[in-house]
């Protein structure tokens, strides 16, 4: 298919100030020199921000780059995740169109979208709310058929159910991700017939974490605070707990686990050492390895009933300062498990 740039292009673009301050951290990752690296990071957050690749959001990168315009096109114009043109206002719908997904239905959703849509791909909808397109495998193939609706995946579509999805997008509301044939995951069709101790949530770790976030179909400004029921679920940071740009060449220990300041009010309590020099062993913690085990010394905690007095303020300050292992504490239970250990069981 051949990729090029849209013939209505806007005046300018500009990216929102969270996301510049965001663009030049990424630039800072690479060594003096190799900046041209961060320009699929930069490239994917004007997407993000714009919901399409403009042609003068590719010249503003190549010039914060340093790079020729052309550099940026060529990049821009090979990967077809970025979108050349205009997409829907509220969603760009990708319909999986690759072998299993072909046999399960794609193409009755595909029908879907030409007749609720707009005949062809890549064409918007009459209200400009929506657009489509077919993409290749999207890794979900054991939820076939699906389509990815901005960040999330909607698997196990019927041409029914899929057309109740686009009619709540037109509504101006977000469908629920998931499986849409009552599947927990991709267990078989007929329910669990082995590991069946793992039932009882209510939605797999995917499916809880977009509700919770709400960020499926929303444009990125940078200044994103993950809300659920309009409250703010995961505080931001403290600005002066901000990892500090100036910094030598961090230790890689200190990079997961930021070091604590006056700004970490729910920073739970940590110790100097461990007590009597015995700490006990947060390798029993479930989803703790020797590497977390460290991170967690690093910060002061070394023992199962430190942990499993943690409040759920202080649950998610140390969900959301375990940088590379963010949100361990509450995926894996380890209050739960803590107190467990701390109560003297030997395992979880
Ligand atoms: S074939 Fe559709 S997700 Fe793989």
């Amino acid at each position: 298919m051949l990729r090029r740039l849209h013939p209505e292009q806007p005046e300018s673009f500009a990216f929102t100030p969270a996301n510049q301050a965001w663009a030049e951290a990424q630039m800072k990752k690479y060594p003096e020199g190799r900046q041209a690296s961060a320009v699929i990071p930069l490239l994917w957050r004007a997407q993000e921000q714009e919901g399409w690749v403009t042609k003068p959001a590719i010249e503003a990168i190549a010039e914060m780059l340093g790079l020729a315009y052309i550099r940026v096109l060529e990049v821009a114009s090979f990967y077809f995740m970025f979108q050349l043109q205009p997409v829907g206002s509220v969603a760009n719908i990708q319909v999986c169109g690759t072998t299993s997904c072909m046999i399960c239905g794609a193409e009755d959703l595909i029908a879907v979208c030409r007749e609720k849509i707009a005949p062809n791909p890549h064409e918007l909808s009459a209200d400009g709310k929506l657009s489509w397109e077919e993409v290749e495998c999207l890794g979900a193939c054991a939820n076939a058929p699906m389509a990815q609706i901005g960040k999330d995946y909607y698997e196990d579509l019927t041409a029914e159910s899929f057309a109740g999805i686009i009619d709540t997008l037109a509504k101006g509301e977000v469908p629920r991700p998931g499986s849409y044939n009552g599947r927990f995951a991709s267990e078989p069709k007929g329910g669990l017939t082995s590991l069946t101790e793992f039932t009882g949530e209510a939605e797999n770790a995917s499916v809880a974490r977009a509700l919770e976030w709400g960020d499926t179909i929303k444009r990125i400004t940078g200044d994103e605070t993950p809300v659920q029921g309009g409250k703010a679920k995961r505080p931001k940071a403290p600005k002066d707990d901000a990892p500090k740009a100036k910094s030598p060449a961090p230790d890689p220990e200190e990079k997961i686990a930021r070091p604590p300041s006056s700004g970490d009010a729910a920073r739970p309590e940590g110790l100097e050492g461990p007590r009597d020099g015995k700490a006990d062993d947060l390798k029993k913690i479930s989803g703790v390895g020797p590497k977390l085990e460290s991170v967690l010394h690093s910060m002061g905690y070394f023992h199962f009933d430190q942990i499993a007095a943690w409040t759920e303020a202080e649950i998610a300050w140390v969900d959301e300062n375990l940088e590379g292992f963010k949100g361990r504490v509450t995926r894996d239970k380890w209050v739960e498990q803590a107190n467990e250990l701390a109560a003297g069981k030997s395992e979880v």
